[in-house]
């Protein structure tokens, strides 16, 4: 009797000690030794909520299909030990109904999250955030990183881009994916391409296989990405390739991956195209301080051809995302190819940036034209991992991550995190012999502006002049073209400003030829040292300062004199920017137009 009862309480206290929490609804949390859990199903949903800590250590979660005896690829999510910050969703959809076993490691009995975990039918992507922006592109939730796999066909943009899609700081690659018929307005779709045994999913491109070259479909869709895998051992990245017959709402990945390896450590970013003179397949891929080329004749088989960037342009940092493209010199009838090369750090500003070289290129071999200039695409601190669209046929487009590896991960929005720029279409420009890059935004922009204030000719001189009321509480997004006359003038200054003394400060050095922006005083600003910041552009005196300066919630970007200098930062007021106000200290200029455009 005696033993029964001992038995009766060992048992109880063993079940306790194991099952530290059942949430309920199907859910089942089994407790286990040293930070390890089990999460039983019993009948899966569509989605596992997942409750997210951001300052959380990162546990480690498989889905684990029992029936295949299989553990997918490990998820490092941040799991609430002490407070929840935000749920995400862990798609359960392939075992709608089944039961299913997560295995999580690397998270303590007592976490918050276990008595929060619960299954949903639906996830409602979450709206708001007060520095969301109103018309660049984000992620609806998650972080985001470097635009990925751009490409046009039947009259679809698609944008892939790195994502978390279990928290807002970097892990966990997958391809997320957005698609546009304007450039301007997005609707997101559901994640394109996910983890696997050979890793997480890096950077890489998209091209149409309109002549069927890889034998998965003409007109099939194939994204060529690295495969990058850590273990204890360290990183290994490699290239693999996916294909969609559905105008890349879903891949499948071959299974002949890993089709291209390396012992390089840094060995990424595959951009792909199609070498119309050669009759081959292109690669460029950015391999530590250079670039390597490849050729193949279906996308499967590469051979090396060449290798670019020795005692070329900024060596700041790791060399990254590559692009390269031919592109029209304004008025001639000429071509040059340009290589884009995104560096990180070693911007001009402090961490990343995009640079590039215009040269030649003959389906092996890119040749630098001038290797004693570093030129930059962007003056801002914030355009980077810039590549262009594949199969654009009238004019190339260029997309950048709006942001810097210096603090991405503490910009102040935690629901999301990362905005691209808006989309750029380039050109080349001559000026003193050499040859740069024009950047404007693309025409669809205009298409989607109502003007909503318009003033002619006037002066600064002696006091300041302020032009107010063009943004209300709510504005979204504005652009503002301002065609300024410096005359002798030896500065010229303006600020954009909002009723709580927060400006973003812009002068121009007439004399010296100099944009300037300081965002020092633009709003919240204390959350990385890195953040304030005084960037500087070359601009040439012509006798008119043109200007086209787009701002949404959180950015500014300039295009000054038809796209000759970009300059991209980042700000983060209290509320939006609402009045202008032009210096008159340092002499007499004439504003010959003033023109603010609402963004529909
Ligand atoms: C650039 C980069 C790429 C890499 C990706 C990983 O920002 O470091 O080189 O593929 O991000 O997310």
């Amino acid at each position: 009797m005696k033993l029964t009862v001992k038995c009766l309480v060992a048992a109880a206290m063993m079940l306790y000690c194991a099952t530290s929490f059942a949430s309920g609804g199907g859910i089942r949390i089994r407790n286990l030794a040293s930070e390890q859990n089990i999460v039983e199903i019993s009948s899966a949903r569509k989605y596992l909520m997942l409750p997210v800590q951001d300052n959380a250590p990162e546990g480690k979660v498989f889905i684990v299909d029992a029936d295949a005896c299989h553990y997918g690829p490990a998820m490092n999510i941040r799991l609430a030990r002490e407070r929840i910050d935000y749920y995400v969703p862990l798609d359960l959809s392939a075992f709608m109904g089944k039961s299913v076993k997560i295995d999580v490691q690397g998270v303590p009995a007592g976490s918050v999250c276990w008595k929060h975990i619960s299954l949903s039918d639906t996830f409602e992507i979450p709206t708001g955030g007060h520095w969301r922006p109103a018309i660049h592109h984000t992620p609806p939730y998650g972080w985001m990183n470097d635009p990925n796999g751009m490409f046009f066909k039947d009259g679809e943009y698609h944008l892939y881009y790195q994502h978390n899609p279990y928290g807002s700081i970097w892990g966990n690659m997958h391809w997320g994916h957005s698609v546009s018929t304007d450039l301007i307005h997005w609707r997101h779709e559901p994640v394109a391409i996910a983890p696997d045994a050979w890793g997480t999913v890096f950077s890489g491109s998209c091209v149409v296989d309109y002549e069927n070259t890889a034998g998965f479909g003409a007109g099939a869709v194939i994204a060529i990405y690295t495969s990058s895998k850590t273990t204890q051992w360290g990183t290994a990245q490699m290239q693999s390739i996916a294909y969609s017959t559905d105008n890349g709402r879903t891949f499948t990945k071959y299974s002949g991956n890993p089709v291209l390896t390396s012992s390089e450590r840094d060995f990424r970013d595959p951009k792909v195209f199609w070498y119309e003179s050669g009759k081959h397949w292109v690669m460029i891929l950015a391999v530590g301080q250079r670039m390597q080329i490849f050729n193949s004749p279906n996308l499967k088989d590469w051979k090396h051809v060449s290798d670019f960037g020795l005692k070329q342009g900024a060596h700041g940092g790791v060399w990254e995302c590559p692009a390269l493209f031919e592109l029209p010199v304004q008025g001639t009838d000429r071509k040059k190819w340009v290589l884009i090369c995104n560096v990180n750090p070693g911007g001009p500003f402090g961490g990343s940036a995009a640079q590039y070289f215009v040269g030649t290129f003959n389906g092996k071999e890119f040749v630098n034209e001038s290797p004693a200039v570093t030129k930059w695409l962007d003056w801002g601190k914030d355009n980077y991992a810039t590549v262009t669209w594949h199969n654009v046929k009238d004019r190339t487009v260029a997309l950048g991550w709006m942001s810097n590896w210096q603090y991405q991960a503490v910009l102040p929005e935690s629901r999301f995190r990362g905005s691209n720029t808006i989309p750029r279409e380039l050109s080349l420009y001559e000026e003193d012999g050499e040859t740069y890059i024009a950047a404007v935004p693309v025409r669809e922009l205009e298409e989607a502006s109502v003007e909503v204030l318009e003033k002619d000719n006037f002066n600064v001189s002696g006091r300041d002049v302020v032009v107010d009321g063009f943004a209300d509480k709510d504005a979204g997004a504005y652009l503002i073209d301002i065609v300024i006359r410096p005359g002798r003038a030896g500065r010229v200054e303006f600020s954009l400003m909002n009723s709580k003394d927060e400006k973003a400060d812009f002068k121009y050095d007439v004399e010296k030829g100099l944009f300037m922006m300081d965002r020092s005083a633009s709003g919240k600003t204390d959350f990385s040292v890195n953040f304030p910041a005084f960037t500087v552009a070359p601009a040439e005196n012509s006798g008119e300062l043109v200007l086209k300066i787009l701002v949404d919630r959180a950015s500014i970007e300039v295009f000054g004199n038809g796209g000759k200098f970009a300059m991209t930062n980042l700000v983060f007021p209290a509320e939006p920017y609402d009045r202008i106000s032009f210096g008159g200290t340092y002499g007499n200029y004439t504003v010959k137009s003033l023109d603010v455009y609402s963004i529909r």
